[in-house]
């Protein structure tokens, strides 16, 4: 897409993934996309803040040409080092070899590190201030927003936040690049959420800690690297990344994760009449078959919501183990403080449920009840379960 004036001077000049199936390596975007949005200040000094990753580097350059030449360029801010904002670097700076570029004092080796600069390299500090002309940068070190190196950049004149992995998401741009012009809302703050869930979540107290510092500033648009610029209601997506940090600690908002899995349909059975209860309690269920679908998807709902199901046979002794690998993602993610309730089927001996007690503490998880059964579920078994649903689903509404 051709460059968009944002303000006054300032434009973006971002590029749109639809290519990349896994970001991170990890986390699928083979139908949503992702966005790896860079920005242009033109000013007597004229000035790029982050890069993209290494993909379309010609169509990149091609619109920070038809604002100004290379040679004019005289930084590179870099607020994050992860390459999916820093991959052109390298092609940059064979290019625009005058341009200084501003960093972090962590990130100064990380750019040796990466790209093998050494040159033309200035550290900034927290608070530190950079003149372009009528408008001036100034940066506030954010670590841990996404690694130990990251900052943002404020722009005074304009009051324009760019924020990094901070406030982005999941989802490629598709023709409107800001908040007020996007008629696929819902869209992208469900992917808001699964990028927070997948990236942002494990850190959620500096993320706390990184709006509190950034409170004071009045902001008019906030300006992402990943997704949607908010110009509209640059609140909104403040909130929302507060209100997820603060699932770190609450353990999440009303409703029921159900993260099931089943080897010949036993579990299944058991585990459909339990989420029957669940719903019949008046609270929100997501089902998610740990088989089909991705961990990225079921993370999300599992940061979100305090209630979680645990529907998975014994397998060799232990959980079966689809759902035991989205458990270790959400172990890893520190999703802590939730309710649990578990139930599956065992064809000798059990396993499951000892595997689960185990990842239970280590998740700080409270296991409100369990049901194992041997073989398949019988008629007695399904009612039971369906009142426990009923029970469960109370249970978590009644917590808030
Ligand atoms: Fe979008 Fe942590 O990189």
């Amino acid at each position: 897409m051709p460059p968009i004036e944002i303000r006054p001077g300032i434009f973006w000049i971002g590029v749109n993934d639809h290519t990349t199936d896994l970001f991170e390596g990890l986390w699928p975007i083979t139908q949503e996309g992702v966005s790896y949005n860079s920005y242009l200040i033109v000013d007597d000094k004229k000035a790029i803040i982050d890069l993209a990753k290494s993909l379309k580097v010609d169509e990149y350059l091609a619109q920070v040409g038809e604002r100004i030449a290379l040679h004019e360029l005289d930084y590179i801010v870099l607020n994050h080092m992860e390459p999916d904002h820093t991959g052109i670097l390298r092609v940059l700076r064979k290019l625009a070899p005058q341009a200084v570029i501003l960093c972090s004092p962590q990130a100064k080796e990380m750019v040796t590190a990466f790209y093998g600069i050494t040159e033309n390299v200035r550290v900034v500090q927290d608070g530190e201030e950079v003149k372009l002309g009528g408008k001036k940068l100034v940066f506030f070190l954010t670590p841990m927003v996404h690694w130990p190196e990251t900052m943002v950049t404020y722009e005074e004149e304009s009051k324009v936040l760019f924020s990094c992995d901070a406030f982005g998401g999941y989802g490629a741009l598709q023709g409107a690049i800001f908040d007020d012009e996007c008629s696929q809302f819902d869209f992208y703050l469900r992917e808001s959420l699964r990028y927070f869930a997948n990236i942002v979540a494990k850190y959620s107290p500096m993320v706390l800690r990184a709006i509190d510092k950034l409170s004071s500033l009045q902001i008019s648009v906030i300006a992402p690297s990943h997704g949607l610029i908010w110009r509209k209601r640059p609140e909104h997506i403040v909130e929302r990344y507060r209100t997820w940090s603060q699932y770190a600690e609450s353990g999440g908002e009303k409703g029921v994760t159900v993260l099931y899995g089943s080897m010949y349909g036993n579990t299944e059975v058991v585990v459909d009449a339990l989420a029957q209860g669940i719903a019949a309690s008046g609270i929100p269920v997501d089902m998610y078959d740990a088989r089909r679908i991705h961990a990225s998807y079921i993370l999300a709902s599992l940061w979100e919501k305090k209630g979680v199901v645990i529907g998975a046979p014994t397998y060799e002794a232990g959980l079966f183990p689809p759902v035991a690998h989205v458990l270790d993602l959400a172990l890893r993610k520190n999703m802590k403080h939730k309710k649990m309730l578990y139930l599956g089927s065992f064809g000798w001996s059990g396993g499951a449920k000892r595997e689960l007690e185990r990842l239970a503490r280590e998740l700080d998880w409270e296991i409100v009840s369990t049901f194992e059964f041997r073989g398949g579920g019988k008629r007695e078994d399904i009612e039971t379960v369906r009142k426990l649903g009923e029970e469960f689903g109370r249970l978590v509404r009644g917590s808030f």
